[in-house]
């Protein structure tokens, strides 16, 4: 029988599976975690909500079903944008739920395109959008990931994956949740091409999910990785800034 620390450790670009990385028990509290944010989606919700991130100051208008700005990872990747975006950059903002990131960097003096899978939340960024006036500043539209953006390349790509890695129950839960990681493969499998030279990935990440195997993903695909800022609660939150050595042709190792 093949002894466990033998085997070669497994590429974390080929594929992922929840119960080899966690106990039964762990799974368990975080589906319960999942439950929690369940509630906060509002996915049976009839009205919209302002929610007010005081650290930013600003409020935003949230759909039901829409993730909420109020999430701690958000309000961080907030501010890491807040930090990071200057004047005149090319910004992609996908997954922009609410377009709270892309908003944060149109205010900068940013060109955006934010993009969701999620029609609600084109809807809602929208909505945001003409309440803070960068309608022409930051373009919405519903996408998946990079699909339609074909020779596109940005200064600046913005990205606030779903950090938990089992199935969605409903449409409006891939806000958080991503089956064994493929959503967040592919983004870095194809990231690289719609980077211009010297262009940065801004992400966010924390331990509610399996930021162990985020880092891993990170460096196997042949990014460079710094900490903007971080949280630390009953969660640790890290925003990332993801860059391309010099010299890192063609896409990732
Ligand atoms: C964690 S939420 C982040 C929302 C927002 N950027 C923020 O920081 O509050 C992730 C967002 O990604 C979107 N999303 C999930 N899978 C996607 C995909 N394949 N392509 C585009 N957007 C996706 C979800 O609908 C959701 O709005």
């Amino acid at each position: 029988m093949e002894h466990l620390s033998s085997r070669p450790e497994a590429d974390p670009r080929e594929g992922y599976n929840v119960r080899d990385r966690f106990a039964w028990f762990e799974i368990d509290a975080m589906w319960r975690q999942q439950d929690a944010v369940l509630e906060v989606l509002n996915v049976n919700g009839t009205e919209p909500r302002m929610v007010s991130i005081p650290e930013i100051d600003r409020e935003f208008i949230v759909l039901p079903g829409v993730f909420s700005p109020e999430f701690p990872d958000a309000r961080l990747l907030a501010r890491a944008v807040g930090q990071e975006i200057v004047k005149g950059e090319r910004v992609l903002d996908l997954g922009t739920g609410c377009g709270i990131q892309g908003i944060m960097a149109a205010k900068k003096g940013a060109r955006v395109l934010a993009t969701d899978i999620s029609p609600k939340a084109v809807k809602c960024a929208q909505m945001n959008t003409r309440r803070y006036g960068v309608k022409n500043f930051m373009e919405v539209r519903e996408g998946d990931l990079f699909d339609g953006l074909d020779g596109k390349r940005f200064d600046a790509i913005i990205f606030n994956p779903p950090f938990r890695p089992f199935r969605p129950r409903c449409e409006d839960e891939r806000a958080s949740l991503d089956e064994d990681y493929a959503t967040l493969r592919r983004f870095f499998a194809e990231a690289r091409d719609h980077l211009n030279e010297d262009g940065r990935i801004i992400s966010v990440f924390s331990n509610s999910g399996d930021l162990q195997y985020f880092e891993s993903l990170v460096d196997a695909s042949g990014y460079q990785r710094g900490i903007i800022t971080s949280v630390v609660g009953s969660y640790t939150y890290n925003a990332y800034r993801l860059t391309v050595p010099k010299g890192a042709e063609g896409r990732p190792a």
